[in-house]
């Protein structure tokens, strides 16, 4: 039978790196692949007490449908959480969304026609690609260097590309680990607003900071109100409970509540009102300084393996929060079939293409640190070592 598809399909593809890490969930596999928190660090015991209490307290209405909006006392607590990161925002600016990748559709259905261009960092997060893809845009790419995208290149890309937003991760950036530097913000922020380029700041993990000093969002200087914020508590509480948030002007906000209505008409009341008791009754600070501290060891142990097995010619980021580090390979080598070889001797890790709009990035490859322990990592990272040697020599 031929199913006829919408045409938007033709231009999503699933990915045939993502296919062959589907089956390799074997205990005896190390992976640096996935993009998962420590399962060990989720704070279920809090978590099932906030529960309880929720359900045992207000189970009617925590199972009754809920306003779109989302959960008045969450958006209180989110609004102060957003206003402790330097974003000047009350309850009434925050939408509460089915985990952040969520907002990444709705700006799609709000901003985006077919034929538009979407200006994203090269590279950029994989699932914000695919999100984007889908309403048949084409995207221009603005280059990176250790500092972050370089603002100064926006200007050229704006007049060229007429961009209908920037998606940008300034906070220990996914894949890469990079952080936008603090002038670059200002620079962006002043051309953005110059341009009236709106701006999708995406901050899952702003929070996991171990090294360096906070760097205030894009969100904290704008007074045009041509940002929208992202976050969510996927890395700060557990991905499984799908809570997200959005601070926007009402303008922008109202229409991505009338496309979220339209796509699952609230985020779940029960796991909205957990997230709330959780975040009132427990000490959340202190579990945050539990997951900084963790990560923190397991990058160092991570950086300290690859200088002291990777051959010459590898290099790799050192960023100063989140979950992930992002490897250059010397020219020539090819991390698809590095990763063919890996998976030989167990090991795992995600091939650059995926995070370039479009596939080019052979030669990098993402290297998560946050879920392995710290013994796996140092055999994993051993293992990983040894590929790249032979891929060195076969390249020789
Ligand atoms: C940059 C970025 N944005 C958004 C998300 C989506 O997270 P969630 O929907 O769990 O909040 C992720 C998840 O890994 C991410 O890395």
């Amino acid at each position: 039978m031929n199913i006829r598809f919408a045409r938007r399909m033709d231009s999503v593809h699933a990915s045939t790196i993502r296919e062959i890490l589907k089956v390799t969930e074997q205990p005896e596999i190390i992976s640096f692949a996935g993009g998962l928190p420590a399962p060990e660090l989720f704070p279920v015991d809090d978590l099932l007490s906030a529960a309880e209490r929720v359900l045992h307290e207000t189970g009617a209405s925590a199972l009754q449908y809920s306003p779109s909006e989302g959960y008045a006392p969450l958006r209180e607590s989110l609004a102060a959480e957003s206003r402790r990161r330097g974003i000047d925002c009350s309850a009434e600016d925050i939408l509460i969304t089915t985990g952040s990748q969520q907002p990444l559709d709705l700006a799609g259905k709000i901003f985006l026609d077919a034929g538009d261009c979407v200006l994203t960092e090269s590279p950029t997060y994989m699932a914000a690609i695919q999100a984007f893809q889908t309403f048949e845009v084409r995207f221009a790419t603005v280059p990176t260097d250790d500092h972050g995208l370089i603002s100064e290149e926006l200007p050229a890309l704006i007049e060229r590309e007429r961009p209908k937003f920037l998606y940008t991760i300034p906070n220990f950036q996914n894949p890469t680990g990079r952080t936008l530097a603090a002038q670059r913000r200002k620079t962006l922020y002043s051309i953005a607003a110059r341009y009236g380029l709106i701006v999708i700041e995406d901050d899952p993990y702003g929070c996991l900071r171990y090294a360096g000093k906070t760097i205030p969002p894009l969100k904290s200087l704008d007074t045009e109100g041509i940002v929208i914020y992202l976050s969510t508590v996927s890395k700060t509480i557990a991905p499984g409970l799908r809570i997200g948030w959005v601070v926007a002007r009402e303008e922008i906000r109202r229409k991505l509540t009338i496309v979220k209505q339209a796509a699952d008409l609230h985020t779940s009341s029960l796991d909205q009102r957990i997230v709330h008791r959780y975040l009132t009754d427990f000490d959340s600070s202190a579990h945050i300084e539990r997951i900084r501290q963790a990560y923190g060891e397991r990058y160092a142990i991570m950086d300290a393996t690859l200088r002291e097995t990777m051959p010459p010619g590898f290099r790799w980021t050192h960023p100063e929060g989140g979950m992930f580090l992002w490897v250059t390979c010397p020219e020539g080598v090819d991390t698809n079939e590095l990763l063919r070889e890996a998976l030989l001797r167990k090991v795992i890790f995600v091939p650059g293409q995926d995070f370039f709009p479009d596939s080019s990035g052979q030669r990098f490859m993402r290297l998560n640190f946050s879920n392995a322990s710290p013994d796996s990592i140092r055999e994993g990272i051993g293992r990983l070592a040894e590929v790249c040697k032979d891929a060195v020599h076969a390249h020789a």
